[in-house]
């Protein structure tokens, strides 16, 4: 048998994540994937189902429990990694799946998870990766070019910099926060409407671009899963009184096209931000899905 990929996934007890993980193991009988889920009770229901629905994934799967919003929690599950498998680069690839706070207000909880949860992980699970290829897909959302496109032209520049840094991110979310905290104006401060879920997905990919870039020999990118009916999605549908579908929500499968693409096949880059369709996108401007890639700066 080929060597077994092994592959994190966060945030994986349902939506985007569950699906991710059902599809992954679908793909071939040499991937393991690790179910990442903050709760054991609800992580074991999900190994539990796909098993249930899939007995032929028996062996390949296994909950790890990990919160991508608590320092020890995501030591401990990287050490629980690196100690079972008893060889130099215990993982393939790491998904970092788990988001929270469309339509949130909370400015900390949400950057907290979303775009320090996947730093997080990054940190403690870039040992375990193979260091020759071994890929990490950010799962961020279009929301992040959105928010980027109502920002001041100098916030522009930084959230979009080939040569952005971890410490800037984190100078801007602070920023944000305290904002938001002394109830400032962000439209003034040239952070557009102030949405926390937009400004944490920004700041992913601008992540995703110093983390590839640290990182030359691994494959980093981000990625939209496009719009999907999930826990995440639905209250938008509930509150109109229309059905997710007629929304233009589509299943959870279909938001896992971007993130095997940029696991298995060859983006063509690193530290790039793909659109639903598999191709790359802008990352201060919204791109629809079939519309022609982005095909760099000099556009
Ligand atoms: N659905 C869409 O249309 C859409 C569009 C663009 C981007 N996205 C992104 O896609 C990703 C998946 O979202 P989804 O739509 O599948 O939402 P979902 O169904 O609400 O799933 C979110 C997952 O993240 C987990 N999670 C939340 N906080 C966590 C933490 N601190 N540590 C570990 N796991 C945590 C949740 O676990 P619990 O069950 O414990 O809460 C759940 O498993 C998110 O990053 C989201 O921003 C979704």
């Amino acid at each position: 048998m080929a060597q077994q990929q092994r592959i994190l996934v966060t945030g994986a007890n349902k939506g985007i994540g569950f699906a991710t993980v059902q599809t992954i193991l679908e793909g071939g009988d040499n991937r393991f994937v690790f179910l990442g889920s903050r709760s054991k009770q609800r992580g074991e229901a999900a190994v539990e189902n796909l098993l249930d629905d899939h007995p032929e994934f028996e062996g390949r799967v296994q909950l790890l429990q990990l919160d991508v919003a608590d320092d020890a929690s995501v030591e401990a599950a990287a050490g629980q990694v690196a100690g079972q498998f008893d060889e130099d680069a215990p993982l393939y690839g790491v998904v970092n799946n788990a988001g929270i706070g469309l339509g949130s207000a909370d400015m900390q909880k949400v950057l907290d998870v979303n775009t320090r949860g996947p730093k997080r992980v990054c940190d403690a699970f870039l040992p375990l990766i193979d260091p020759d290829g071994g890929r990490v897909v950010n799962v961020a959302s279009a929301s992040g070019p959105n928010f980027v496109n109502r920002c001041s032209e100098q916030r522009q520049r930084l959230l979009t910099s080939p040569e952005v840094t971890w410490e800037q991110i984190e100078e801007l979310m602070e920023e944000a926060v305290a904002i938001e905290t002394e109830g400032g104006d962000f439209e003034e401060a040239g952070l557009g409407d102030g949405s926390p879920y937009g400004l944490s997905k920004a700041c992913l990919n601008a992540y995703t671009i110093a983390l590839a870039r640290e990182n030359p020999n691994l494959v980093i990118n981000a990625c939209t899963p496009g719009f999907i009916e999930t826990d995440l999605t639905r209250p938008m549908a509930e509150s109109r009184g229309v059905d997710p579908e007629e929304m233009g929500m589509k299943p959870p499968r279909e938001g896992t096209r971007s993130i095997r693409f940029l696991l298995f096949d060859e983006p063509g880059g690193t530290g790039w931000y793909f659109g639903s369709d598999a191709e790359r996108s802008p990352l201060d401007r919204y791109r629809s899905p079939g519309d022609p890639p982005y095909r760099g700066d000099d556009e």
